[in-house]
């Protein structure tokens, strides 16, 4: 038999005074799974997030926990100590008054003082807190917080663990180390995480699976690969990096652009389209006579690290002028006003129809 599902949405909306902020919204998380949901701000990830953790009653639809309804839309609705579930917000939300010892064995089900004190060691022992355990909070740096909070959200075993953007009060050097720590530890943990960010990479690094949330609706579920270099519309193309902007119009199956022909299989002719091209999808190479590729002007070139950023400007007949910007590894800083000759992967190159 297939393990029971740890987290399960179905078909759940939830307004506030009749605004809508979850539209519909299904999902199931597997055991030992870590899930993104990922959108702007106001899209209703938090919310989401409350429901599941139950802060939120829910208005309608259906939210089940290892197989068990802990809310439905008919007024069902388990409270949030009761679910089984741990806990970590942006503001970590540690109790002042109590040591970190104290703060991470709070709520912890376990009479035997013996087997509980042995418990939280071990919890603070995996996130390297150890010997912060006799300090209070104040005491401790944001990122030490941090580890109290998910250690304190760790320790009971739950099956699930809900988290709210847990790494946006931390500087980025910091944060890039606690992330890694924490994806570690929720792994080993073997508990199902969902966790909120507005950050398309961090979801990236974090997430076996990603939910893109617009206004409340579901855009798309995948793996980062599939919402990378396959996403269903412009929305999570663009939110995963910057993007160059085209249009256009099919015609015998592709779309003349200042860059070149583009295909467009499976789009009608006369269709208007719009053409989204990935910065590194843009391939930059000396002009060579033989050679048919479209030619582009170089506008400006900066050196970025580990990537350099181009400035175009492509022309298909006088007016018609567009500006691009194409990524290229490492160092390539060709001089301004430099023709190149320009090439486009088609693997992060995407069509689709005007206002989709
Ligand atoms: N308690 C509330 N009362 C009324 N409206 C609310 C309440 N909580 C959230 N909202 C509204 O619901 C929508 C979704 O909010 P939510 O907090 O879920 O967004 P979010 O995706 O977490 O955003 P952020 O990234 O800014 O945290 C927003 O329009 C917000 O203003
Ligand atoms: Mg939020």
């Amino acid at each position: 038999m297939a393990p029971l599902a740890a987290l399960e949405f179905f078909d759940i909306s939830h307004s506030y005074g009749g605004v809508g902020a979850v539209h519909s919204l299904s999902l199931s998380l597997a055991a030992g799974e870590v899930v993104c949901l990922l959108g702007p701000s106001g899209c209703g990830k938090t919310t989401t997030l409350r429901l599941a953790a139950g802060l939120e009653k829910l208005q309608q639809g259906e939210i089940r926990m290892l197989d068990r309804t802990v809310a439905s839309g008919e007024g069902l609705n388990v409270p949030p100590e009761l679910r089984g579930v741990g806990l970590v917000f942006q503001d970590y939300a540690l109790f002042p008054h109590l040591t970190i010892a104290q703060n991470v064995g709070f709520g912890f089900n376990e009479t035997d003082g013996k087997a509980k004190q042995e418990a939280v060691y071990n919890v603070l022992e995996m996130l390297g807190i150890e010997e912060f355990s006799g300090r209070y909070p104040h005491a401790l740096s944001g990122g030490q917080q941090q580890r109290v909070a998910l250690a304190r959200a760790l320790a009971p075993k739950p099956s699930l663990i809900l988290l709210d953007e847990p790494f946006s009060g931390l500087d980025s050097r910091l944060r890039d180390q606690i992330r890694d720590d924490t994806l570690h530890v929720l792994k080993q943990s073997g508990a199902a995480t969902l966790m909120v960010t507005h950050d398309a990479e961090e979801a990236m690094f974090m997430a076996d699976r990603i939910v893109v949330l617009n206004e409340g609706k579901l855009q798309q579920i995948g793996s980062p690969d599939t919402l990378y270099c396959a996403p269903v519309n412009r929305f999570v193309a663009e939110f995963f990096s910057e993007i160059n902007y085209l249009t256009g119009k099919v015609s015998g199956g592709t779309v003349d652009t200042p860059i070149g022909l583009i295909a467009a299989q499976g789009l009608a002719d006369g269709l208007d389209v719009e053409i989204l091209i990935r910065p590194e999808a843009v391939c930059l190479s000396a002009v060579n006579e033989a050679s048919e590729r479209r030619q582009v002007h170089v506008v400006a070139s900066r050196m970025l690290g580990r990537t350099s950023l181009i400035h175009l400007c492509a022309r298909r007949q006088a007016g018609d002028e567009i500006h691009l910007h194409a990524r290229m590894p490492g160092r390539f800083l060709p001089d301004e006003n430099q023709a190149l000759a320009v090439e486009l992967d088609p693997n992060q190159t995407f069509i689709f129809p005007k206002n989709l």
